[in-house]
């Protein structure tokens, strides 16, 4: 969720601060770009000097660049502008009470007011600052502008006394963070099957039937559906490409008779479910045990259908948006229509043969998107995973009409 995100630490002086080196690691380790901006008095809690080598990155105080001439100034619009996300902690009564009224005299407090992202800050001070009406003010004024209060903790505090105002740990904070990001996200609590790569169809135990699908189109699915929030079940045919998403359960099978399983099994949970998969059509009617030799002159194989996978799921759905693929040479958007209509789709992706950068074995593809009321979007040619989204923003937009 951190990944590839820009991310404003605004350090307050509080003794909590010296925390705020744990939180740094666990921002830049979650794949974050981290700059840190400190007041005056938080400098006496934690080293900038330690806070830069983790960040990567200077860490600012003042609107002065202070090694450089006294025209060249630290910009907080940029600054504020440049965030994704600004969280403040340590955040004390001092600079809560300012952020709540929109007092500015110090960088932090100017980013704060540039600041378009959301702002989560992480109150640390004494209980009874913390319970001060003043304080409680500062919080349901910034709650009104949006901000989200990271409540603080009960425990020993520095003073000696024992209750609520100790930050929260800085595991807890990126665990709150991520939490509340993601209810946010269009597809939190949703469950999303996918289906992708090639079937493979025994022959023997040495050969097989399949095909050049890489799975790569039905692998983008499941990562885009995971980063929108959903809990993904990704079942795979043979593929070298793999998964690194704590929020895709890969299962990995092998021929379309363990596809259609796997897929059977998990359908009655599933809201969102995308066939991917280039399934074989056909398996051989028997597989022999050992090695077939090659002593004839000519061999044949006598193929059996495979069960239709997304056929059968059209069957049993009941509130499941169910999306197909479809591959064609010829006549594509009218097959396109038929393939939807036969199998009970809400939806089918249309990849045309036709199409330069579409198909097997790209990082590309076209597509045309076909819901169930035959309104048809057309795309351009994309990279995989930019089609991916397009095709999850269509059922998306569709599912919350
Ligand atoms: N599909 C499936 N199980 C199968 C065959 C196909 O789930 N045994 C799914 C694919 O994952 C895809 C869609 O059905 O979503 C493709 O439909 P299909 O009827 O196989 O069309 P084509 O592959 O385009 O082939 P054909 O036109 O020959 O039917």
């Amino acid at each position: 969720m951190f990944g590839g995100k820009n991310i404003l630490l605004g350090i307050t002086g509080g003794i909590a601060a010296y925390k705020t080196t744990f939180l740094v690691r666990l921002l830049i380790k979650a794949g974050a770009d981290v700059k840190v901006v400190l007041t005056e008095s938080a400098g006496s809690f934690v080293s900038p000097l330690t806070l830069a080598t983790l960040s990567k990155n200077p860490v600012l105080t003042s609107f002065v660049k202070e090694e450089e001439h006294i025209t060249d100034w630290n910009n907080h619009v940029e600054l504020g502008l440049w965030a994704d996300l600004m969280l403040i902690a340590p955040a004390t009564a001092n600079t809560l009470s300012k952020m709540a009224n929109g007092v500015c005299d110090n960088l932090l407090l100017a980013v704060y007011l540039s600041a378009k992202c959301p702002v989560f800050f992480a109150p640390a001070m004494d209980l009874d600052m913390y319970q001060h009406p003043s304080t409680q003010v500062s919080f349901e004024k910034l709650r009104s502008f949006g901000n989200v209060i990271i409540p603080a903790t009960s425990g020993e505090l520095a003073s000696g006394l024992y209750g609520e105002g100790r930050m929260a740990e800085p595991e807890d904070i990126i665990v709150f963070i991520q939490e509340h990001l993601a209810q946010g996200l269009p597809l939190h609590n949703k469950k999303v099957l996918v289906t992708a790569g090639p079937t493979y169809e025994a022959i023997d135990p040495v050969r097989f039937i399949g095909n050049h699908s890489s799975g790569l189109m039905g692998y983008e699915i499941a990562k885009a559906s995971a980063d929108l929030g959903a809990q993904v079940i990704l079942v795979s045919g043979p593929s070298h490409l793999n998964v690194t998403h704590p929020a895709i359960n890969l299962q990995r099978v092998v021929s379309a008779e363990q596809m259609y399983h796997t897929a059977h099994e998990h359908f009655p949970e599933t809201d969102i479910a995308v066939c991917a998969a280039a399934v074989s059509d056909y398996r051989p009617r028997t597989v022999a045990d050992q090695k077939i030799k090659k002593e004839e002159n000519e061999l044949t194989l006598e193929l059996v259908k495979n069960k239709d996978i997304l056929l059968s799921l059209g069957e049993q759905k009941k509130d499941q948006y169910l999306v197909g693929f479809a591959l064609e040479t010829e006549n594509e958007i009218e097959n396109a229509k038929k393939k939807l209509k036969k199998k009970n789709l809400d939806a089918i992706v249309l990849n045309s043969l036709n199409d330069t950068g579409a198909g097997f074995g790209k990082s590309t593809n076209k597509i045309t998107f076909i819901d169930k009321n035959l309104n048809l979007t057309a795309f351009d040619v994309k990279e995989k995973s930019v089609v991916a989204s397009d095709i999850l923003k269509e059922i998306i937009n569709r599912i919350h009409a």
